[in-house]
C-alpha cells in the first residue's frame, strides 16, 4: 500500500494527513475522490436530498470584504419579497415534493424583523400541514432570537464561520463589533443548544488561505461535531474591497478541485454528515454540482426565488441564473444526477442522519 494509501485508510486523520490529501493531484486526487464516493455510497447511499433556496432579501446591514451583497454596495437594486412571495415560494416546494426550503437574506437584526421571521415560520407550517421542513440561513442572531424560530417551526440554521482562523476571519470582514468571530462561535453554540441541526462551512481559495488553514478549517468542523456543511469556492465579485487581492488567488480550476477535495476528505471524515453541492461550485463548473455530489456531498439546493430577484441576491461574479422555470431546473437536475448514478429524495426532509443518532 502506497503511503497515500495508507492515510485514506486511517481511522483518524492528523493535520499532516489532511495537508496531504488536499494537496493531492492527478492520480492520488482520483483515489482521494474515489474513497470518499465509496465512503459516501456506504453510509448515505445514492438519494440526493433537495431543499428549495428561497432569497427572502439582498438587504444586509453587514460589510463583510468578500461579498457582493455588502451594505456598502450602492450598485445593486435592493428587494425584499413580500410575505406572500414567500409562501407562493415555499408552496412551490411542497408541490414540488421538495420536502423542505431553505429561507436566506443578509443579516437582519431588529425586533421586527425576528416577529416577520417567526410569522412566516408558522404560516409555513400551517400551510403545508407540518410537513414542509425549514432550515434558515439569517446570520448572527441573539439567543432568544434563534428560540423564537425553533419554536416557530425551524429546525435547522446554517451558518458558515467562513474561515475558523481567527486571523484570516479579520482580515476578511471590517474590524468592529459587528464582524465579530467569537460571536460567530457563539451563535453555532447557541444554535446547537436549543437544538437545531447546525450546519457550517467556510469559502475556499479565499487570498490568504492557506491549505494549512483549510486542513483546520475539517478540524473545526470534525471538533465541532457538526451536522451539516456547505462550503464552496470563493469568487470575486468585482464592487467588494477584496477585489485588490485578485492577482492572489488560485486559477478558477484549481480552485474548483481545491473544493471538489474538501468536499471528498470531509466526507471521509464525517461520514453520515450532510454536505450541500453549494452554488458557487457550480458557478466554477458547468458540472460542479454533480462533480460535487459524486465527490461526496448529498444535498442541493436548487434556487426557487421568484425569478425577478434572482439576479439581485449577487453574492458573486456569474452566479447562475438559469433563465429556466423552477420546474424545468429540477427537470435538468434530475437528469444530470441519473448521468451519475443517482436520483432524487422527494418528500423528505433529509435530516442529518448524524443528527439523528
Ligand atoms: N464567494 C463565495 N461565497 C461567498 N459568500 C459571500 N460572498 C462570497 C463570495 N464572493 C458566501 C459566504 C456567506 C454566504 C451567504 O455566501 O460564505 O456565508
Ligand atoms: Fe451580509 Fe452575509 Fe454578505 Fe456578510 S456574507 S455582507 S453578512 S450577506
Amino acid at each position: 500500500m502506497s503511503a497515500f494509501d495508507t492515510i485514506l485508510n486511517k481511522p483518524a486523520l492528523s493535520l499532516d494527513d489532511l495537508v496531504i490529501l488536499l494537496r493531492s493531484e492527478d492520480e492520488q486526487m482520483k483515489l482521494l475522490l474515489k474513497n470518499a464516493a465509496g465512503v459516501k455510497e456506504k453510509y448515505i447511499g445514492n438519494k440526493v436530498h433537495l431543499r428549495g433556496l428561497i432569497e427572502l432579501s439582498n438587504v444586509c446591514s453587514k460589510n463583510c470584504f468578500y461579498c457582493g451583497i455588502r451594505k456598502g454596495n450602492a450598485g445593486i437594486n435592493r428587494y425584499n419579497l413580500s410575505d406572500d412571495k414567500v409562501l407562493e415560494a415555499a408552496m412551490f416546494a411542497f408541490k414540488n415534493h421538495f420536502g423542505s426550503i431553505v429561507i436566506q437574506a443578509g443579516e437582519i437584526g431588529n425586533s421586527s424583523f425576528t416577529r416577520r421571521i417567526e410569522q412566516l415560520l408558522r404560516k409555513i407550517k400551517q400551510i403545508s400541514g407540518g410537513k414542509l421542513g425549514i432550515t434558515l440561513s439569517l446570520g448572527e442572531q441573539s439567543f432568544e432570537t434563534y428560540q423564537r424560530w425553533f419554536e416557530a417551526g425551524a429546525h435547522r440554521y446554517l451558518i458558515r464561520i467562513e474561515t475558523s482562523e481567527g486571523k484570516l476571519y479579520r482580515k476578511l470582514h471590517p474590524n468592529d463589533s459587528l464582524h465579530d468571530f467569537d460571536n460567530r462561535l457563539r451563535c453555532i453554540n447557541d444554535l446547537k443548544k436549543i437544538g437545531y441541526q447546525t450546519g457550517t462551512g467556510v469559502m475556499i481559495g479565499l487570498p490568504f488561505q492557506t491549505v494549512e488553514s483549510l486542513a483546520r478549517d475539517l478540524l473545526f468542523m470534525k471538533d465541532l461535531d457538526i451536522d451539516m456543511v456547505g462550503m464552496g469556492p470563493y469568487i470575486e465579485h468585482e464592487n467588494t474591497p477584496l477585489i485588490q487581492f485578485r492577482e492572489m488567488l488560485l486559477q478558477d480550476y484549481k480552485r474548483f478541485e481545491l473544493s471538489l477535495k474538501m468536499i471528498a476528505v470531509l466526507r471521509i471524515m464525517m461520514k453520515d454528515i450532510n454536505i450541500a453541492a453549494t452554488t458557487a461550485i457550480q458557478t466554477l463548473n458547468r458540472n460542479g454540482r454533480e462533480e460535487a455530489i459524486r465527490a461526496g456531498a448529498n444535498v442541493i439546493m436548487p434556487n426557487i426565488t421568484p425569478g425577478r430577484y434572482r439576479d439581485d441576491y449577487a453574492l458573486y461574479r456569474n452566479k447562475p441564473v438559469t433563465g429556466l422555470n423552477h420546474v424545468d431546473d429540477l427537470k435538468m437536475i434530475e437528469s444530470g444526477l441519473k448521468r451519475i448514478g443517482h436520483s432524487l429524495a422527494y418528500d423528505e426532509w433529509g435530516d442529518s442522519r448524524r443528527f439523528l443518532k
